[in-house]
């Protein structure tokens, strides 16, 4: 657990070889420590946009076409995608369409495969063996869970706050899906830096790379071009993956996210 609030470190810097990084362990390590310190890696092209864009395409019709519902996180659950528009009983506010995947559920991409690299470089960073939480079962009350996020133009956004850092995990690493300045003007994911500022990540990162950084850095989504009218079955916005590892809803020894935006709502 973390003893003092991080914040970020006023340091981006560039993987530009995300697959060869993770071969040399020496240097994972060095990277392990900047991030501990508090800055943001972008790692360059780890996906490739063409896949992107037939991911985005697949999700919005599964989108459009059935209804949406949730799920809690329990061993056999089902994928599913559901709505929250700034719902009250989440832990952090926010408003997205997500798209969620678990390792137990075969899938048409077969996500987990797909997306191993991003699982294996988390775990490393995190101080955590390669293989740690790889199987398609909870181990140690956590499971790998995918968590893609449509953040409609008009009302997209999620509070600023805080991701739990415990022995799962050190990062939640998330995918650039959308081109900032092609698919949406204004917004996007953004950590707080020293003196309060927004510092915008979707600025500086294309569709295919992937961003760490300390999940106990302030960090948000501000809001997808707010004055443009909200449409969510157009799916004209900002996409992104979350590559998350969370607990299982019986676990109770890691803490939730905390929303620092809304006062006194969460536990
Ligand atoms: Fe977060």
């Amino acid at each position: 657990m973390t003893a003092e609030p991080i914040l970020f470190s006023e340091k981006i810097r560039v993987i530009e070889n995300h697959g060869a990084l993770l071969e040399d362990l020496k240097a994972v390590e060095a990277v392990r420590e900047q991030v501990k310190n508090g800055d943001i890696l972008i790692a360059k092209e780890v996906f490739q946009p063409s896949l992107i864009h037939r991911i985005k395409e697949y999700l919005a019709g599964v989108g459009r076409n059935s209804f949406p519902n949730y799920k809690p996180i329990e061993m056999g659950c089902p994928n599913f995608h559901r709505i929250n528009y700034w719902d009250e009983r989440s832990y952090v506010k926010g408003c997205f369409h997500q798209f969620v995947f678990f390792p137990w559920n075969q899938d048409v991409f077969n996500f987990f495969e797909l997306m191993k690299e991003v699982y294996y470089m988390k775990n490393l960073l995190s101080h955590n063996p390669k293989q740690r939480f790889m199987q398609n079962v909870p181990e140690d009350g956590c499971v790998r869970r995918l968590s893609f996020q449509f953040y409609p133009k008009g009302m997209g956004g999620m509070n600023k706050h805080r991701d739990p850092v415990d022995y799962h995990q050190l990062i939640v690493p998330s995918l650039v899906m959308s081109k900032k300045g092609k698919e949406f003007l204004h917004g996007g994911l953004y950590v707080e830096s020293k003196n309060g500022q927004k510092i915008c990540l979707d600025d500086r990162a294309d569709i295919g790379d992937v961003i760490y950084f300390n999940a106990q850095i302030p960090h948000g989504v501000e809001r997808i071009d707010p004055d443009a009218e909200l449409d969510w079955i157009s799916f004209q916005g900002r996409w992104t993956l979350l590559f998350a590892i969370n607990k299982i809803t019986a676990n109770t020894a890691i803490a939730n996210s905390v929303d620092l935006e809304s006062h006194g709502a969460n536990p």
